[in-house]
């Protein structure tokens, strides 16, 4: 059987991940792909009230109590969900996973980005993406298109949302195998062509399709 294919997408609250996330998705089903669309914090049950807690909790979280429930969501998901998936021949689209950590824990709250990666190789046992989509957008354009409206992540401000744009262009630069930057200033019809453009040279290189 073939063995599927594993894509994630990264970015700022507000770069419109999601929604290209979504247009892939039909795009790829129109094709005849099977596809599943899952996310991270919160897609199966369990992680669902890791989400809730990390997303709502208005007590105090503290920032290594933080990393560790992004990380035990991700060792749940990727043993119960994700690798199965692959391994039934599936496309699994991924809205945030480990670049995530780094990013908003690492380069965001300051914590030691070393020891994040280690933490990320624990949880994820062995499966990585074939491919990261980064939605680069400027800090101002991104938080303008989130609201008023934000979450407890959402509301920690801009020169905190700086530091994780700035960890993600570090993290394009380490991996830039991996990481593939897709600049999301743009509208989205125009970023969802750039978008699908580079899934499909990988479904080429990967499945010769
Ligand atoms: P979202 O599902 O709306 O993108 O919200 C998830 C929030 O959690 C977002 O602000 C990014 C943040 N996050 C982290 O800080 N670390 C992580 O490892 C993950 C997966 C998400």
């Amino acid at each position: 059987m073939k063995k599927g294919l594993f894509i994630t997408f990264e970015g700022a609250d507000g770069s419109g991940k999601t929604t290209q996330l979504n247009n892939i998705k039909s795009f790829l089903e129109q094709k005849g792909f099977d596809v599943v669309v899952t996310r991270e914090p919160g897609s199966l049950e369990l992680g669902k009230k890791i989400r809730e807690i990390l997303l709502h909790y208005d007590g105090v979280v503290a920032d290594r109590c933080e990393i560790f429930l992004f990380l035990a969501d991700r060792a749940q998901h990727v043993e119960t969900f994700i690798k199965p998936a692959i391994e039934e021949g599936k496309i699994v689209l991924c809205d945030r996973h480990t670049d995530s950590t780094i990013a908003y824990q690492g380069y965001g709250r300051g914590q030691d980005v070393q020891l994040l990666k280690e933490l990320n190789k624990i949880a994820v046992n062995g499966i990585y993406p074939d491919l990261t989509l980064l939605f680069d957008v400027s800090t101002e354009v991104a938080q303008e298109r989130v609201g008023s409206e934000k979450d407890r992540m959402e509301s920690i401000g801009i020169e905190f949302h700086k530091k994780v744009r700035n960890g993600y262009l570090e993290l394009k630069n380490e991996y830039s195998d991996r990481i593939k930057l897709v600049n999301a200033n743009n509208s989205i019809e125009e970023v969802f062509e750039e978008t699908k453009n580079i899934i499909t040279n990988l479904i080429q290189q990967k499945q010769g399709v």
